[in-house]
């Protein structure tokens, strides 16, 4: 029996960090570990030029960082097809037919775009290959066949714009695409991870996110120094463990065994909190234990990277050898797409030949 398939991506622009480790590498590793699915992990480089066009250093430099972080999370060559997108012709082929099938009012009501085009002071000179980004996203997903589409919530808008491209190409030219689902976490504490800073949105200049390849000691800095319940000035004072940061984090990453390795007073997260609450537990001791839930996540992470740093041509081999099965592999999307739109004219008339 055919394996589902799985596509996912992000754009090589940074580092990832630990909110894109809750919100979807985790999930991507616990899928790659059942066995069960045939898993594409695309680097969207050419997505990333969308708001990068004039910065390319930035999107060059990062293709290999995101590959490390991939094989730092314990995703694995042998088991993924990591591929790099600017490499994939049919992807930029299919977006032309889907942009009939979106209207401009629809794209420009995405949810995503409308926060990032905000947030990118583009002001009134929006490129368009800004604003069409999800119909180019609904290319990567459907040139695969991809039936699941683990992501990060902030995605969501972007299946949804998918799942209406697929519906409406289903149904104008017959049943030729396949209806993605998105994969989100479990424990919505990990939707959207705030910043070390309390602030909804990690972001380098901020220097308020841990990474996945931080040192101990730059985990153990922000760790310790992450905003925290502003009231709670004394040990003995009540606290707040709502919108603090600290708890949020303990939320998304703790786990019962780590009260027993660490803090055995408490057996769980909830004692934990309703100490925090009642007063008489102190700030450093819950950042020193949230900084060794952080230290033994991220430390095997570390040594996988290493090994692969050391190792760069198996990375990129194992890059372009994905890359090379992908364009096979939507080619066959493309040319079915082609036909069922009717854009096939040779290989029609010399069928009749
Ligand atoms: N938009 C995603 C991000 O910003 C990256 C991406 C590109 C993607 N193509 C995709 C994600 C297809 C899932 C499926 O990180």
């Amino acid at each position: 029996m055919e394996k589902d398939i799985i596509l996912t991506g992000d754009r090589p622009t940074g580092n990832l960090h630990i909110g894109h480790y809750v919100g979807s590498l985790k999930s991507r590793v616990e899928m790659q570990n059942s066995g069960k699915y045939e898993m594409f992990i695309l680097i969207a480089d050419v997505q990333a030029l969308t708001d990068n066009f004039d910065n390319v250093e930035k999107v060059k430099k990062n293709i290999l960082e995101v590959a490390l972080d991939y094989l730092a999370v314990g995703l694995e060559i042998d088991k993924v097809h990591f591929v790099l997108q600017s490499y994939l012709p049919s992807i930029f082929e299919l977006p032309m037919y889907y942009a009939n099938l979106v209207t401009q009012s629809r794209l420009e009501r995405n949810p995503t775009v409308k926060n990032e085009l905000k947030s990118k002071n583009f002001g009134k000179s929006v490129p368009v290959g800004f604003v069409n980004y999800p119909i180019s996203q609904a290319a990567d997903i459907t040139a695969f066949m991809a039936k699941y589409v683990p992501v990060g919530v902030d995605q969501l808008p972007m299946i949804e714009q998918t799942r209406e491209i697929v519906q409406s190409f289903n149904r104008i030219y017959g049943e030729t695409l396949v209806m993605p689902e998105v994969i989100l976490p479990k424990n919505e504490a990990c939707y959207r991870l705030v910043g070390t800073d309390g602030n909804a949105k990690m972001s380098k200049s901020l220097d308020n996110c841990i990474y996945l390849k931080d040192s101990e000691k730059e985990i153990e800095r922000k760790v310790m120094s992450m905003y925290t319940d502003p009231n709670h000035i004394n040990v003995n004072d009540k606290g707040s463990t709502k919108n603090n940061p600290v708890f949020i984090y303990l939320e998304a990453f703790s786990k019962d065994e780590d009260f027993a390795k660490y803090c055995p007073e408490y057996k769980n997260l909830d004692e934990m909190k309703a100490h925090y609450e009642r007063g008489g537990l102190g700030d450093v001791k819950v950042k020193r234990f949230l900084n060794n839930v952080l230290q033994d996540l991220i430390r095997p992470m570390r040594e996988r990277r290493k090994h692969y740093e050391e190792n760069i041509e198996e990375v990129i081999d194992a890059l372009e050898k994905g890359t090379k099965y992908a364009i096979d592999v939507t080619n066959k999307t493309l040319q079915k797409v082609r036909k069922a739109i009717g854009v096939d004219f040779f290989d029609r008339v010399k069928k009749k030949n």
